[in-house]
């Protein structure tokens, strides 16, 4: 299968009121940014922001589109990785933006996985005070949460996504086929965040994709019918708490032992950010069954789908556990306690009554974490 094939889209409406957008999810989808985007604000400039190996692949598609549709356009194409979410970086965006002559009507265009979604959503709410931008998420992971939800930033020295702002796109345009050229690793980390709807609100689709996960990889109707779920839940969530001040927290299921080992890991290759999800997951899933909130079995069938698609599931399964280790349990509690879910000293965990059903809990004893951890660890 190749992007040129079409399939009709999926339109999924983030209703946000005067700041509503739809994503649009299809197969061949990028063909028609130009039109799209021309529709939205006729006469307007585009200023596309990359990186330089989504350049490769879909800049020049995403170009010729432009073109067709009459659209004047330039491009700004950046290292790809998570180090270009710096302060150096999204100076060069910036400047890059204002030099390319970008006028408050004109729009950015952010082409790739969620650093760049992050990096140019962000230039975009700073440059003239905010001009609009759409989003062209490339990676799985920014097809169904970075690119959904308006959040931006880039990354502190102090730590991630410190500096960033609430920009919501105008648009965003997800072609299931540029999927294709990425890595299988890049997009088994996706799809744990796919897994994590099912598991946070709907039963019904974690076990659709129990028996489908197969087809969301292959890259057909499921995988555009997994994406829109996933775009359908993660922006119910958004429009009853686009700030971040209760439900949206939900999305954080797996995240506190998720980030707790991606910075044990030193944020490196060793463990990408859906896989360090996938293990959190799971954890999360397991300390619930040990709490008494869902039946063991429960969380058995977590793990077994999650390492059906290859995902590591235990702490074991992090590449160098052996090696180089991820340190204690109660460095793992540290590195939870300095995490920004953390209120009021009060350690954050968001834990399952049943499959589809997770909540948020302040009141897990950070010792029977702890206790919990040094055991998965032995
Ligand atoms: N704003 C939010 O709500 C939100 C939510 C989740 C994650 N994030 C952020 O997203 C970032 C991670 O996103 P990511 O996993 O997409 O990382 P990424 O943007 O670094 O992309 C991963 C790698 O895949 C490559 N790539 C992307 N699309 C490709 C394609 N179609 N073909 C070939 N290669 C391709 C990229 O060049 C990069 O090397 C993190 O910085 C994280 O903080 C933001
Ligand atoms: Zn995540």
């Amino acid at each position: 299968m190749t992007a040129a094939l079409r399939s009709d889209p999926t339109i999924v409406n983030v209703a946000l009121g005067d700041r509503a957008y739809d994503i649009v999810i299809g197969r061949g989808l990028i063909a028609s940014l130009g039109a799209r985007i021309a529709a939205l604000r006729p006469g307007a400039r585009a200023a596309i922001v990359t990186d330089r190996t989504v350049a490769k692949h879909w800049l020049e598609p995403a170009q010729a589109s432009l073109d067709a549709a009459g659209m004047s356009h330039f491009h700004i194409a950046v290292a790809e990785g998570e180090p270009s979410k710096s302060y150096r970086v999204f100076e060069d965006v910036c400047e890059a933006l204002i030099g390319g002559r970008l006028e408050r009507n004109d729009l950015v265009v952010a082409l790739g996985g969620g650093v760049i979604g992050d990096l140019a959503g962000f230039a975009a709410a700073a440059v003239r005070r905010g001009v609009d931008y759409v989003q062209v998420p490339t990676s799985l992971l920014a097809q169904v949460d970075s690119s959904v939800g308006g959040k931006t930033a880039i990354n502190s020295p102090l730590g991630k996504n410190l500096i960033g702002a609430f920009h919501q796109p105008v648009l965003v345009v997800a072609d299931t086929g540029v999927l294709d050229t990425l890595s299988q690793r890049q997009f088994r980390a996706g799809y744990a965040e796919v897994a994590k709807y099912g598991l946070l609100g709907d039963a019904a689709f974690f076990e659709w994709l129990e028996a489908n996960h197969g087809g969301v990889f292959a890259g057909g109707a499921a995988r555009q019918h997994a994406i829109a779920t996933s775009c359908r839940a993660k922006s119910a969530i958004v429009a009853r708490d686009e700030r971040e001040t209760g439900d949206r927290a939900l999305l954080n299921l797996g995240h506190t032992f998720g980030h707790a080992l991606e910075a044990a890991t030193g944020f490196s290759d060793r463990l990408f950010h859906g896989e360090g999800v996938a293990v959190g997951m799971v954890l999360a899933a397991e300390l619930s069954a040990e709490l008494g909130l869902i039946p063991a079995g429960d969380a058995r069938r977590v793990a077994a789908h999650l390492a059906a698609v290859g995902l590591p599931t235990r702490l074991q399964d992090i590449a160098g556990f052996r090696q180089e280790g991820i340190g204690t349990a109660d460095r793992l509690m540290a590195l939870m306690a300095q995490d920004k879910k953390v209120k009021r000293g009060r350690m954050t965990f968001i834990l399952l009554k049943a499959l589809g059903h997770a909540f948020t809990s302040s009141d897990v004893a950070p010792e029977k974490v702890r206790e919990f951890l040094a055991r998965k660890m032995a």
